[in-house]
């Protein structure tokens, strides 16, 4: 969830460097953030709560090593004294840190209180414990010793006022390093280090990197052992990380969707491994937090009625506890965009564990799930950046529809059924203005309601989370066939309803809902291809088969920007949400 930016080289302004750095990961979500340098007599250090866009460095040192964090609170409240990086009691040691060191309290104890704590994190007690050990040890050492006695999954960053290398090494949360000419990087995010290289190494669990000016060792952290790495390179644009004269990433990434849906489908399906493997297993498991549960979700509608298999779909926290069953004929195919959400990469791990075969749908490549994976398939929608996903979710559908004709011997079919949803897509947005109107009335509303039958479920759950995590109005997405068993109370004069009602079997039944709904006094928004008198306001969605479900999703895509920036509000950076969820 935090942001890591670290900086070693040729050049003299490090502290501006590392400052720039974590700007880029800014989309990351972070409460406040800080940067370390290292001067000619001490470490320089300032931290800030709140937003890092319009902030400055107060005259940093000349530097050749510095390391930066956007912090997300976990541990203590967002104040400038949690903030990282922390300084140990001599003021030579400096350390930034992502995830929980679990046994803190236990570590801090056995430092007998001789360490003064500035601040009420559980990443602090890491510099204090490399401060006993800098006493006997070399640096490096004193920080695997460290990290060797830290619980629970982290990464872990530090740098020594003697010492001119950066240390860092994880467990669990994400570090990758970047080579390039006379100087090395490290960050949470590959993205953060387009600007400088593209040659970089994801560490693996439990590896150490040692980063001079001319060289990054990395070494396994229990034994030792010094590895030998051939670097990754990075297929990612630069130019893929910039707003490209969109006011937001959201905005820039929901615009970039029809696009994508066509390179999909017709040229980057790696369908044919995916679909034998799903031949071949007793057992298919779709699994992803979020979003991409939902992609999930309309995965199973799509194998269904495309396919004609029965696939699973589980919330990958919950997987966990419902995976006795997964052996090692089993498949698991984990979807997810960043590649490093906790929750997915535990159940991925334990599943594996258990034998079965891990597939997995990714937009980084080369992330922890990618690497996890037997077989993984580029989402290849380019780096998102807004917290709220638009592309890769879409990117994901496009896949699994894609999978779901494969399976049915019907390629030709999904091909140009994902020609016309990419048309249809096009084609809604750049006719907003419908949208755009509505978007000012639901502004001060307090509840909106989305129902659908059969694939208009997980896409009715797919716009409440777009409202909800951006707009901050609560909305609620339901199977309309739910709606009489409860959530039917809520409904009063004026609430709004989105029913969505394509040009499918659900539609007579999807009617019926809306005028159920209407009975009780609500206001409906039809989302279909046909408009009915049922219907208080009418956006017009094109029939694209079983793609409908992706221009419906736009649609409600940009009903949630809409009623965020109406609000005022920042879509890319919603409060109390960060892009990577990297602790459980
Ligand atoms: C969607 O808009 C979200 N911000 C969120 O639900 C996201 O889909 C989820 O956290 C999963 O992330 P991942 O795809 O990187 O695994």
């Amino acid at each position: 969830m935090c942001g890591i930016f670290g900086y070693i080289g040729k050049r003299s302004d490090a502290a501006d460097i590392v400052f720039e750095g974590i700007k880029t990961l800014e989309y990351r979500g972070y409460d406040s953030w800080g940067v370390a340098a290292l001067s000619k007599n001490n470490i320089f250090v300032q931290k800030q709560i709140g937003k890092i866009g319009d902030a400055t460095l107060h005259t940093p040192p000349l530097s050749s090593l510095a390391i930066a964090h956007t912090r997300w609170a976990t541990h203590g409240g967002v104040t400038k004294e949690n903030a990282h990086p922390h300084l140990d009691c001599t003021k030579s040691v400096a350390i930034i840190h992502n995830g929980i060191i679990e046994n803190y309290d236990t570590l801090k104890k056995q430092l007998h209180g001789t360490h003064i704590y500035t601040s009420e994190t559980d990443s602090e007690v890491a510099a204090h414990l490399i401060e006993e050990h800098i006493k006997t040890l070399p640096f490096s050492e004193a920080v695997r010793q460290t990290f060797l006695a830290c619980s629970g999954s982290n990464a872990l960053v530090a740098i020594h006022q003697k010492t001119n290398e950066i240390v860092a090494v994880r467990n669990g949360s994400p570090l990758v390093v970047g080579y390039g000419d006379n100087e090395q990087f490290i960050a949470s995010d590959a993205a953060g280090l387009l600007p400088y290289t593209k040659n970089v190494h994801f560490l693996e669990d439990n590896e150490m990197a040692i980063l001079t000016q001319n060289s990054i060792e990395i070494i396994d952290v229990q034994t030792k052992a010094k590895k030998k790495i051939v670097p990754t390179v990075l297929t990612w644009t630069r130019a893929a990380t910039n707003k490209a004269g969109f006011a937001t990433y959201m905005e820039k990434e929901l615009h970039e969707q029809p696009d994508i849906m066509l390179n999909i489908s017709l040229e980057t399906t790696n369908a044919t491994s995916l679909t034998k493997a799903i031949r071949e297993a007793r057992g298919t498991y779709l699994i992803g937090c979020g979003s991409a549960y939902y992609a999930c979700l309309a995965g199973t509608y799509f194998f269904s009625t495309i396919a004609k298999r029965h696939i699973n779909a589980t919330v990958a926290s919950e997987f966990t506890y419902q995976e006795d069953f997964i052996n090692d004929k089993s498949l698991v195919i984990a979807l997810s965009q960043s590649g490093e959400t906790m929750d997915l990469i535990d159940a991925v791990k334990r599943a594996k564990a258990k034998g079965a075969r891990i597939a997995s749908v990714v937009n980084v490549e080369g992330s922890t799930l990618w690497r996890l994976s037997d077989l993984p398939v580029s989402c290849n929608a380019g780096p998102e950046m807004a917290v709220a996903s638009t592309k890769d979710l879409t990117a994901k559908l496009t896949h699994l529809i894609a999978l779901s004709y494969s399976l049915a011997d019907k390629k030709d079919e999904g091909i140009m059924i994902l020609k016309n949803a990419s048309l249809e897509t096009r084609r809604i947005i750049s006719n907003q203005n419908v949208i755009a109107q509505l978007a000012t009335q639901f502004v001060k509303k307090e509840h909106i309601f989305i129902v659908g039958r059969g694939l208009s479920y997980p896409a009715a759950m797919e716009i409440a989370m777009k409202i909800k995590e951006i707009s901050y109005i609560h909305a609620e997405g339901l199977a309309a066939g739910e709606l009489k068993h409860g959530t039917l109370a809520l409904v009063e004069k004026g609430t709004p309803c989105i029913v969505l009602a394509p040009h499918d079997e659900t539609y007579g039944a999807n009617i019926a809902a809306a005028m159920e709904l209407k009975a009780r006094g609500a206001i409906i928004i039809g989302i279909s291809h046909t408009k009915h008198e049922v219907f208080d306001h009418y956006i017009e969605v094109k029939d694209c088969g079983p793609a409908t479900i992706i221009p419906t999703i736009v649609v409600g895509q940009l009903l949630a920007l809409k009623i965020t920036i109406e609000k005022g509000l920042d879509p890319d950076k919603p409060r109390n949400l960060a892009k990577s969820v990297t602790v459980k």
